[in-house]
């Protein structure tokens, strides 16, 4: 049975005092009332080996927002998967699209970040999704799957299941328009289908895919009520602890 999730990507908010706040606030309503779902939050860099103090590991999971596609050595300012798993965090967030498009986090690249977090023990939450002008001229399934094709694709069935998909249509992210329910599902139910053609049914059937772009407690039932949508990848809502609390409880 594959695992419902719901995970924050704090992206580059909140000073280290204030994540601290956020992330107490938290694991002291949550350990208060156990939710239904996993609950992870991925948090910039220098907040994880305090967060990872504070919070109760088994009620919530702790990742980064991204890490180097280089083991170790003179790559100055870059964060390694294994400080990264030296923290205590479980997982880290792969191929957002802020990265490959600010940053220009090319398949290749993305494909050596994923093979060293694996290798050192991380759960990757793996990012996909198309533009604005790629749904336009209906491209979307095209673009997933060659995102998945160029960075996870080349794993071996064990490997590939540390991995959880996150689809966030790009028009979506940070701007207030959600992809419809109906609209979300019938592209999580093409990606579970890419997976089984690649790796069969039961690791397809294992795999959680995410749901991320304007996602909040108004709309996360709906999306979660979908059978291929596992929970949700959360930016702005992930933010104060109502909001990301809201979402966690669309799973009761
Ligand atoms: P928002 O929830 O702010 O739209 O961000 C989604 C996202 O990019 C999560 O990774």
């Amino acid at each position: 049975m594959r695992k419902k999730i719901v995970a924050g990507n704090w992206k580059m908010n909140k000073n280290l005092q204030e994540g601290v706040a956020l992330a107490t606030e938290l694991n002291e309503v949550l350990t208060a009332e156990t939710p239904n779902c996993d609950v992870v939050i991925c948090t910039p860099f220098i907040h994880l080996a305090t967060v990872s103090d504070i919070i109760d590991h088994s009620v919530i999971g702790l990742g980064a927002e991204n890490c180097a596609d280089k083991a170790s050595g003179a790559y100055t300012g870059e964060v390694s998967a294994e400080m990264v798993k030296s923290t205590g965090a479980e997982y880290v967030i792969l191929g957002h699209s802020e990265r490959r498009e600010y940053y220009n986090e090319t398949p290749a690249i993305l494909k050596e970040k994923v093979d060293l977090a694996l290798i050192n023990g991380l759960k990757v939450i793996f990012c996909i999704g198309e533009s604005l002008a790629q749904r336009e001229a209906n491209e979307q399934n095209a673009v997933v799957k060659a995102e998945l094709e160029g960075s996870v694709f080349h794993l071996a069935p064990a490997e590939f299941a540390n991995i959880v998909i996150a689809y966030e249509p790009i028009w979506a992210i940070g701007t207030g328009k959600t992809a419809t329910a109906e609209q979300a599902e019938e592209i999580h139910a093409y990606i579970r289908s890419i997976i089984a053609e690649k790796y069969g049914d039961e690791v397809a059937e294992n795999t959680s895919i995410l749901y991320g772009g304007s996602c909040k407690a108004s709309n996360a039932p709906e999306l979660f009520a979908k059978k291929d949508i596992d929970g949700g990848l959360i930016g702005g809502a992930s933010l104060k602890v109502p909001d990301f609390k809201g979402i966690i409880d669309a799973w009761k």
